[in-house]
Order: C-alpha cells, then sequence, then structure tokens
C-alpha cells in the first residue's frame, strides 16, 4: 500500500509508510484522536510532539484565534483540518480529547466547553487565572465525566522523576527544606504585560514551583509569603505584575520552603530544585545545555541552557504520551485537575500574601 503526503513545499510525495504507521497497522491500535487549541509557541510543540513523536495518537486539527496561524501550523505538519474556532474542531466526528495552550486567561472556559463536548482534556498551566473559574472548570469536567491533565511537565522531566523516585524509596529520609529556583532568560515584551492575557508572575510562571513543591514533597501548603518586586521595571506595576519574587511556605506536616521567580537572568533560562531531608539531599538541575566546556585563551566557556523548550524538550513528549496512553486506557491521567487547583490556592495565597504584606494561610482560599 503507498503512503501519500503534502510536503512542506506544498507538493504531493508518494512515500514509503512511516515507522510510525507501520506500528500502528503491526499492532492493529486504536489511535487517539487529538486536537490542540492555541497553536503558538507551546501549542506548536504539543502539536508537533503528537504528530510525529507519539504512535498512538493521531493529530486531528488545530485551531487558533488565528486562522492563518491554525492553517500555517497545519500546513507545516501535514494535517489536513485547521479552525479559527474551539467549537468548529470540537465537531469533528473523530476528535477524542484536546489539548488547550491558549493563553492562560482562557483555558478555564476551554475547559468547560471541551467537556460539554465530552472530550478529555490536557490543559496547559495554570487550571485558571482565579480560583471561582477553576472550580467552575473542575465542576463541568466532574459533570461530564471526562478526564483532565494540567500541564506540570517538569513531573516527567528526566531529572525530577529521578528525584521523586529516590524521595519515595526514603533515601533522603524525611524532607525538610525544598528550594526551588525558576529563572526567564529574557524578560517579556511590555505589550504581554498590557494584554493582561496570562496570569501574573505567580500564576504564569511559580506555579510549577508550587506543583513541585507538593509533588516532591508529598504534602501539602498551609501558608504562603510572598515578597515581590517590579525593580529594574516599574512600569509592569501598573498591570498587576511584578519581575521578580520570593515565597517562603509552610507545609503541613513541618517541612518548609523557599521558591525565586525571576523573569530576566539574561544568562539562561535557569530551573533549579534542591530537596533536603533529615538523610541526605538532592539537586536537580544545571546551568548548561550541553555538558561541553569549550577551553579558550580567554578562559572557559559553557554553552547555558536558554529557553524550556530546549530545558524540558524530553518532558514535553513524555507528557503528551503519558496523557494520550492514559486516555487510550480509560486511565485517570498522572497530574490532575485537583493538583491544578492546588497549586492555584497556592499561587492565590502568594498573591494575596504579597498584596497585604503578611503570612497568607492556604485555607484562607480554598473553598
Ligand atoms: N508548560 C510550560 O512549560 C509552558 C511553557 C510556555 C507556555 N505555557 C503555557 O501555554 C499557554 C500558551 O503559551 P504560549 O507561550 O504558547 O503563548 P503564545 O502567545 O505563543 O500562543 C498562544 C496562541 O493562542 C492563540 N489564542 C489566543 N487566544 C485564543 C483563543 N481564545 N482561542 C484560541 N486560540 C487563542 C494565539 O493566537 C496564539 O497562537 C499559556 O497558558 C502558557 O502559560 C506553558
Amino acid at each position: 500500500m503507498e503512503f501519500y503526503s503534502w510536503g512542506l513545499t506544498g507538493a504531493l510525495f508518494m512515500t514509503a509508510p512511516s515507522k510510525r504507521e507501520n506500528f500502528q497497522r503491526e499492532t492493529g491500535m486504536r489511535k487517539l484522536g487529538v486536537g490542540v487549541l492555541g497553536v503558538g509557541e507551546m501549542g506548536r510543540r504539543h502539536a508537533e510532539n503528537l504528530r510525529c513523536r507519539v504512535p498512538e495518537a493521531r493529530l486531528v486539527a488545530v485551531a487558533d484565534v488565528s486562522v492563518a496561524r491554525a492553517k500555517e501550523v497545519a500546513d507545516e505538519l501535514e494535517i489536513e483540518h485547521s479552525f479559527g474556532t474551539f467549537e468548529d474542531m470540537l465537531a469533528l466526528k473523530d476528535l477524542d480529547c484536546v489539548v488547550i495552550a491558549t493563553p492562560d486567561k482562557f483555558h478555564a472556559q476551554a475547559i468547560r466547553t471541551a467537556a460539554a463536548s465530552r472530550k478529555h482534556i490536557l490543559s496547559e498551566k495554570p487550571l485558571a487565572t482565579n480560583l471561582a473559574d477553576a472550580h467552575a472548570a473542575l465542576d463541568a469536567v466532574a459533570k461530564a465525566g471526562v478526564h483532565l491533565q494540567v500541564g506540570f511537565m517538569r513531573r516527567y522531566d528526566p531529572a525530577y522523576s529521578a528525584a521523586m523516585k529516590r524521595i519515595e524509596a526514603g533515601e533522603i529520609g524525611e524532607p525538610v527544606i525544598f528550594k526551588s529556583i525558576g529563572r526567564d532568560k529574557d524578560a517579556p515584551p511590555i505589550s504581554a504585560y498590557q494584554s493582561k492575557l496570562n496570569g501574573m508572575l505567580f500564576y504564569n510562571n511559580t506555579i510549577h514551583d508550587f506543583d513541585l513543591a507538593r509533588w516532591l514533597i508529598r504534602d501539602d501548603i498551609s501558608e504562603a509569603h510572598a515578597y515581590a518586586t517590579v525593580a529594574i521595571r516599574p512600569e509592569v506595576a501598573q498591570y498587576g505584575d511584578v519581575v521578580a519574587s520570593v515565597v517562603n511556605l509552610k507545609y503541613r506536616r513541618g517541612a518548609i520552603g523557599n521558591i525565586e521567580s525571576f523573569v530576566q537572568s539574561t544568562y539562561g533560562y535557569d530551573v533549579r530544585t534542591e530537596i533536603i531531608g533529615s538523610a541526605g539531599s538532592i539537586l536537580v538541575g544545571s546551568f548548561r545545555q550541553t555538558s561541553a566546556t569549550f577551553l579558550t585563551k580567554n578562559g572557559g566557556t559553557q554553552m547555558l541552557a536558554d529557553h524550556y523548550l530546549t530545558r524540558f524538550a524530553d518532558a514535553y513528549v513524555s507528557e503528551v504520551r503519558d496523557f494520550v496512553r492514559n486516555m487510550l486506557n480509560d486511565r485517570p491521567p498522572r497530574i490532575t485537575g485537583e493538583d491544578g487547583l492546588r497549586a492555584l490556592e497556592i499561587a492565590v495565597a502568594a498573591e494575596n500574601s504579597y498584596l497585604e504584606g503578611k503570612p497568607y494561610g492556604v485555607s484562607q482560599v480554598a473553598r
């Protein structure tokens, strides 16, 4: 049997069956039909991973409020369908689930729309930008009886997974201190703040660390005490955002934590976490993109990680692959809507703490 496909130039090619197609024919496996909503930087990567790196998935369509962008991505990935609205994509018959990668502000409504259409959902973080929207989204998911996974992909990173396995094996004893750093290389353009499409630093960035804080210590946070600053860019204050923050955390069982976030390290994308226990500690992360060191007469240099799409490339693949496999087997996702809600509650407590200048109990914001 011949296989035909449209090349990147628009030419029709006759090709040999790909490894992926062979795999599916040999196993007789049903493929999960997936659509991606919002194909900017992150959604484009999810779509590409689903198309090329997850044999059990069939990327059926992409949709974006920018019809031109949706069409461009569909053409690049050589898929038939692209849409300008979510509703049009959801009307496709062979769609089993959706990946939501719109800006933060639209996640909760998109989850409700997808749930009403009985589609399983992988939504980018944060679950929502406020708790009312988060609860409405989770209620819709529960009512529809669909699965929801929230995109905390760091849990799939090989280094973080290895750390978790050793914590679970008791190698560092009882975790006592959690420390995490998340620094982006380049600050967003001021237009990103002006648009208010994404949550402020705690919701858009620190949320990853809030999730790690719960997951790695295997306990919930009871209190957050945040300091934040607009230093170096005072104009972001008018959009309700900050450029850097430190958040101290108290856990229910007695551990403590500290998380630093910064939007403009300039030297690289720097994500590191330390878990210190009663019998040892684990340090996850390094500055390096590659393990090579380059030595010249002026000294030595290393290539530093510069972007999340490179630092967490493997994690993004594992994330969608695990989601697809669980959905095909009707198993609950590994990271749930509840996890999304718990991380969001910490973000809300941190923001309230920052605004009020005092520690804030997570139970004060939780329903
Ligand atoms: N997990 C991670 O590591 C990670 C990394 C980056 C971004 N994200 C998250 O992914 C999401 C997207 O971020 P991004 O950097 O790709 O943004 P982006 O601006 O590059 O892309 C967003 C896309 O969504 C489209 N869009 C906007 N509103 C829409 C709507 N209502 N319906 C459909 N499409 C819409 C835009 O046209 C654009 O193509 C954000 O929620 C962000 O927090 C997660």
